[in-house]
């Protein structure tokens, strides 16, 4: 496959995220994700410091508008839709008298990146800028930390629960999809599959109307179940308790809690700056969370998995989450030299273009399906810098120029083939026109 240049590919990637301003904010993608979307913010955030740091930061300030008086930030925000529009129906966020008056959004969150990114943007900014822009910032993360606690980790443990896959930020990862079938599918979804109606469903798909090919996107069956998990947690109201009483499947999802160590890391960073006290509480949480990681350490099968929060059994399904403690930073070294091993085996997560985002070697393995194989560029970001923080250096390289390389080929996508490198899902997708950005600068 040709190239494009550095160069070129800088410049297209710039583009992107000029075609994809909504003013306040970044959308992911045009047609598929046309909303603000939380964890999207942060990465577009942290790309667009190197060249438009005013833009950088209104994607961050922007989320707080979205934010729940509890302190939830969702992973949607929905800007100038009414009531009657089906996105804001679907999830009727206004059922829970926690939701923003002015505006609408889901009732769930995404991976907790926001303290990364406001990190990073300030890194970029004078000192007196700095200061201003965490002081901005400072409450609503606090706010955002106390909520993941006092909501999702009902048992005080330091670690956060998630109620669906959508909240994990990798819709339909094996450990996800694997509980879900077992224990939540619904009569009539089981229906569906029985009857064997799947290839009827695709057709009426929106992303399918949309022109992307379902081969690459989670299957309708899986999808019918997202909807049915989202359905659910709407008639709850979006209230934990009530949710958590009726046996939903709750997930201590390995991924999210890594970032989660990272970014209670960063949050005290921006408390140091401001010179503020986190609150007492939240402390006492926070200091929990990177021991409570190693609760997900599978000694027999040498790797971290997710938890099911209920029956407390690890998921032995590898997905890109195996390597996130990496990036969390507060693993000890010889764990992390065991998970850069499985890293670097070609018959697990590396590949020509890697990394694969479920092992070769699962069940669940396809080279195109979503996050079920296919690279993605956040992830491998996550990754990189988890790789340099443990002094893996020539690793970190290799990734990046691999990362680098595909996105110069492929163009702007939202994942891409990790044995071809072919592009998959979304076009100009802003999050992989950030992180490519990003990447770049130490290249
Ligand atoms: C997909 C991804 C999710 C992302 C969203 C918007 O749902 O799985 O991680 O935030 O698209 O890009």
């Amino acid at each position: 496959m040709d190239a494009f240049s550095k160069n070129d590919s800088a410049v297209f990637a710039r583009r992107v995220l000029s075609v994809n301003d909504r003013g306040t904010h970044v959308i992911p993608a045009k047609g598929l994700y046309p909303h603000q979307w939380f964890w999207d913010s942060c990465f577009i955030a942290i790309g667009l410091r190197h060249h438009d740091l005013p833009r950088a930061k209104k994607n961050l300030l922007s989320l707080k508008n979205g934010q729940w008086k509890n302190g939830m930030i969702p992973n949607i925000i929905f800007y100038g839709l009414d009531e009657r529009s089906r996105h804001v129906k679907t999830w009727d966020s206004s059922r829970n008298p926690y939701s923003p008056k002015h505006f609408r959004t889901s009732g769930i969150t995404q991976p907790p990146m926001l303290a990364e990114a406001v990190w990073r943007v300030g890194e970029k900014m004078t000192t007196k800028e700095r200061k201003e822009f965490f002081t901005d910032m400072y409450d609503s993360l606090v706010k955002y930390h106390e909520w993941m606690y006092r909501e999702r980790d009902p048992h005080g443990e330091g670690l956060v629960l998630l109620v669906h896959p959508w909240e994990s930020g990798t819709d339909n990862a094996p450990h996800w999809m694997r509980e879900l079938h077992l224990n939540q599918a619904p009569v009539w979804v089981r229906i569906v599959d029985g009857l064997g109606i799947e290839k009827a469903i695709d057709i009426l798909r929106p992303d399918s109307r949309l022109g992307v090919a379902i081969s690459e996107r989670a299957s309708s069956i899986d999808e019918l179940l997202l909807f049915s998990i989202q359905r659910r947690l709407r008639r709850k109201r979006y209230d934990i308790h009530a949710i958590l009483r009726h046996a939903h499947l709750a997930i201590e999802d390995l991924a999210f809690n890594s970032i989660l160590v990272r970014a209670n890391e960063r949050l005290l960073q921006i408390a140091k700056v401001l010179k503020k006290e986190v609150p007492a509480e939240l402390l006492t949480s926070i200091h929990k969370t990177p021991h409570a990681l190693e609760l997900l350490w599978d000694g027999h099968d040498r790797q971290y998995y997710s938890r099911n929060f209920t029956t407390h059994e690890l998921i032995n399904e590898p997905t890109i989450g195996t390597l996130l403690p990496l990036y969390a930073g507060s693993i000890k070294k010889y764990r992390a030299t065991e998970l850069v091993r499985l890293m670097k085996n070609k018959r697990q997560f590396w590949s020509e273009f890697p990394l694969c985002t479920v092992p070769k070697t699962s069940s669940y393995y396809s080279s195109k399906r979503y996050w079920q194989g296919p690279a993605w560029l956040n992830t491998n970001w996550l990754v990189i810098d988890g790789l340099r923080r443990y002094g893996f250096t020539a690793e970190a390289d290799t990734l990046r120029d691999r990362s680098l390389l595909m996105v110069e080929q492929a163009g702007m996508r939202e994942y891409f083939n990790p044995q071809t490198g072919q592009g998959l899902g979304a076009d100009d997708f802003s999050w992989t026109a950030a992180l490519y950005l990003d990447l770049l600068q130490d290249a």
